[in-house]
């Protein structure tokens, strides 16, 4: 019978591990054996690890590839990617490979715009808020000046503020959408720092607005808080190449390209299906994303919203045949940063961004789209040829035999013995028990 914990963050590590292990798992001498083999030898490395979240106990793995040949803006990168799932790094690699032959990825950055909001309530007429906005506006950006020197100095700050009404949707709300250029950071303190002044600003400014009655100036600040949509921070990542009857080294098939492109059509139409598609882009995204110290979270939320923006969950990618040209490209909001947060504290990610050439952010950008696009690419390839469970259970062998326990001797063998046939857990086991008899 579990009972609750008092002052638990104030444990040390292993009071800490002692109290999980004894109360909440059968073997408590296992438990502790193994978050303790998972600590770093290094000692302050293991510290710094320790102090990014609280109650840390232990470090969780997940393997850190490359995947190599990846031209993009005819720049070659080897992208460093972070990820569980066995067929994804080799998925990347093979796209990379096919459209290295084929010219290459080209990516630009069409919007680098931050957004955040001071959403407020106030009960009055709509035309005195507006007047005492626009007579309120320069003080919004005077009394964050302290916040914004340095941004402004490298060239960034906020780009504007604007009054919304919508009091229609909700009885008396009303917001400051903000919108911000935050340069090579991700912002996020930066934008939640401005947006918490303009707060303090709007109330400070309220009292002495004459038009405004009594009950008027009542104005409530409900939150200040950056938004993780960014439909105008967004990437395009794309890839082209000639179309002939049979495929060449340097063309596809036309019966290819018009698979393909009719699989990206139904992602477009059949939010089922959209999801799965996305979901694959989102393989890519999210290993590059986690690899150089991003905010996974943040860029699912706002990738996923952006995927619903015309009413309707649709793909992320496009794919178009015109004459003999087959095109296919990705348009996805992110924003990341290269600078800040994790990027100077992770010691893997900042091998990630020096294996990535030290990027800037907008280069960032391009890389993870173009990840998005080849995850998406290498997904769509295999299910309108092979099927996709050929690769994927291919991949997944290695995963099959560490769970039966083979060694390397059984390893080796299976593996070639599963070259021409069909993997499955059942078909796995069963070679295995043929070997070992
Ligand atoms: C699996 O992780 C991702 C796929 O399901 C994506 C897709 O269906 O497009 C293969």
């Amino acid at each position: 019978m579990q009972t609750p914990v008092e002052g638990f963050s104030r444990f040390t590590k292993e009071e800490k591990i002692d109290w999980v292990a004894k109360n909440y798992t059968d073997n408590s001498e296992e438990t502790k054996r193994l978050l303790t083999t998972y600590w770093n030898a290094d000692v302050k490395l293991q510290q710094l690890h320790d102090e990014f979240i609280e109650n840390t106990l232990s470090n969780y793995y997940l393997p850190f590839a490359v995947a190599p040949n990846f031209l993009i803006n005819d720049r070659l990168y080897a992208v460093p990617m972070v990820i569980e799932e066995s067929s994804v790094v080799a998925a990347a690699s093979k796209a990379a490979k096919f459209w290295l032959d084929r010219g290459g990825f080209k990516a630009s950055v069409l919007g680098t715009e931050k957004v955040g909001q001071v959403h407020f309530i106030y009960n009055g007429d709509p035309k005195k808020l507006q007047l005492f906005f626009e007579a309120t506006k320069p003080h919004f950006f005077d009394e964050a000046s302290a916040i914004t020197k340095s941004m402004e100095k490298r060239g960034g700050g906020i780009n504007d503020i604007q009054l919304r009404d919508l009091s229609d949707k909700l009885t008396g709300y009303y917001q400051l959408h903000c919108t911000f250029e935050t340069l090579d950071a991700m912002g996020a303190n930066f934008i939640n720092s401005c947006l918490e002044q303009f707060g303090k600003t709007l109330q400070k400014h309220v009292s002495n607005f004459s038009l405004f009655s009594d009950e008027e100036k009542n104005i409530e600040v409900v939150m200040s808080i950056l938004s993780n949509y960014v439909p105008n921070c967004v990437v395009r990542a794309e890839v082209s190449c000639l179309i002939t009857e049979e495929a060449t080294e340097k063309s596809v098939s036309r019966k290819f390209s018009e698979k393909l492109m009719q699989a990206v059509n139904i992602a477009k139409v059949e939010p089922f299906r959209a999801v799965t598609h996305n979901k694959g882009i989102m393989n890519g995204i999210d290993a590059v994303i986690l690899a150089t110290g991003n905010d996974f979270r943040a860029v699912e939320a706002g990738i996923h919203a952006y995927a619903s923006k015309d009413g309707s969950y649709s793909s992320l990618t496009y794919a178009k045949v015109e004459g003999d040209i087959f095109k296919f490209w990705i348009d996805v909001p992110l924003a990341l940063g290269t600078v800040g947060g994790l990027t100077s504290l992770h010691p893997m990610v900042k091998i990630a961004l020096e294996i990535l050439q030290k990027p800037k952010a907008g280069e960032l950008m391009q890389i993870v789209a173009v990840a998005g696009l080849a995850q998406n690419f290498a997904a769509l390839r295999s299910l309108v040829t092979t099927g996709i469970q050929k690769g994927h259970m291919k991949m997944h062998l290695m995963n099959i035999l560490n769970q039966l326990g083979a060694d390397k001797g059984e390893k080796t063998t299976l593996i070639k013995h599963f070259k021409d046939k069909t993997v499955s857990n059942a078909s796995v086991k069963e070679a295995l028990e043929q070997i070992r008899n």
